[in-house]
């Protein structure tokens, strides 16, 4: 199975490309970048990275080339709010991609994997006291790639992650387990498991909302992650 990925250079795609290479029924992972991975991952066989100017533009023989994929996990992201990376692109993917899956695309509909965020808010009309500009932003996204998947319900699938905050092993190991275990599974959500959850999406969706909160993620990450360590 082949899958796309995007954000693969950042924290939380960096853990969704790790996982995917290591998982056995991925045998090809595409990574769209604009700087190079560290060398101790690119030279895994399983990768191919193609190297990407502009977000903004998505050719139609780049996309022809990976309409095999089964899915795409979208990983890139701002923490303040951009029009560009947190709306346009991911906008511009869905509809380029869509228009070569409408012509090419047979069997189960290609899934995008997107990770959002718990405080994200479609709601472009409520006043937000915190974070107002990626919230929204991002709340757009959320919209308009939902909307694309039940309108392109053949071809295409919408998942949108909101996880809370995401804990590494090495917040875990400075104290932030204990605040983790504290504010409970509604709130945090350990990166393996975040990571675990975008790589089953990609492969296998079936029985999953389009909408998944952060317990869920840390549920079915944890539950990932025991079966993978038996
Ligand atoms: N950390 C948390 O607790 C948390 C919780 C919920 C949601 N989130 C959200 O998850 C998203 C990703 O988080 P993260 O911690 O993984 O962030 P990160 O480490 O900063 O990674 C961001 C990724 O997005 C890419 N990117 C950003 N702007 C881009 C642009 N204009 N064009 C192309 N690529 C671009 C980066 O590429 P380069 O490496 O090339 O810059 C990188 O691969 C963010 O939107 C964040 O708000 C985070």
């Amino acid at each position: 199975m082949k899958v796309l990925i995007v954000g693969a250079t950042g924290m939380v795609g960096g853990e969704a490309l790790i996982q995917c290479l290591a998982h056995p029924t991925i045998t090809k992972v595409v990574a769209f970048l604009r700087r190079d991975l560290p060398a101790e991952v690119s030279k895994n066989p399983k990768l191919e990275s193609v190297l990407i100017k502009d977000f903004a533009i998505w050719p139609e023989d780049v996309l022809l080339a990976h309409s095999d994929a089964a899915a795409m996990i979208w990983a890139m992201g701002t923490y303040k709010g951009s029009l560009t990376a947190d709306l346009e692109h991911p906008v511009t993917f869905i509809e380029s991609m869509g228009r070569v899956l409408d012509t090419k695309h047979s069997g189960a509909p290609f899934r995008f994997v997107n990770l959002g965020g718990k405080f994200v808010r479609q709601d472009q009309e409520k006043r937000l006291w915190f974070l107002e500009k990626p919230r929204k932003i991002k709340g757009l996204l959320e919209t308009k790639a939902l909307a694309f998947a039940e309108s392109h319900a053949s071809i295409w699938e919408t998942f949108i992650l909101k996880p809370g905050g995401i804990l590494t092993k090495k917040m875990a190991a400075s104290g932030g387990g204990v605040i983790g275990a504290i504010m409970g599974e509604n709130w945090i959500v350990r990166l393996e498991e975040l990571g675990a959850f975008m790589v089953q999406l990609a492969i296998n969706a079936e029985g999953e909302e389009p909408i998944i909160e952060n317990a869920r993620i840390v549920r079915r990450g944890r539950e990932l992650l025991e079966s993978d360590a038996k």
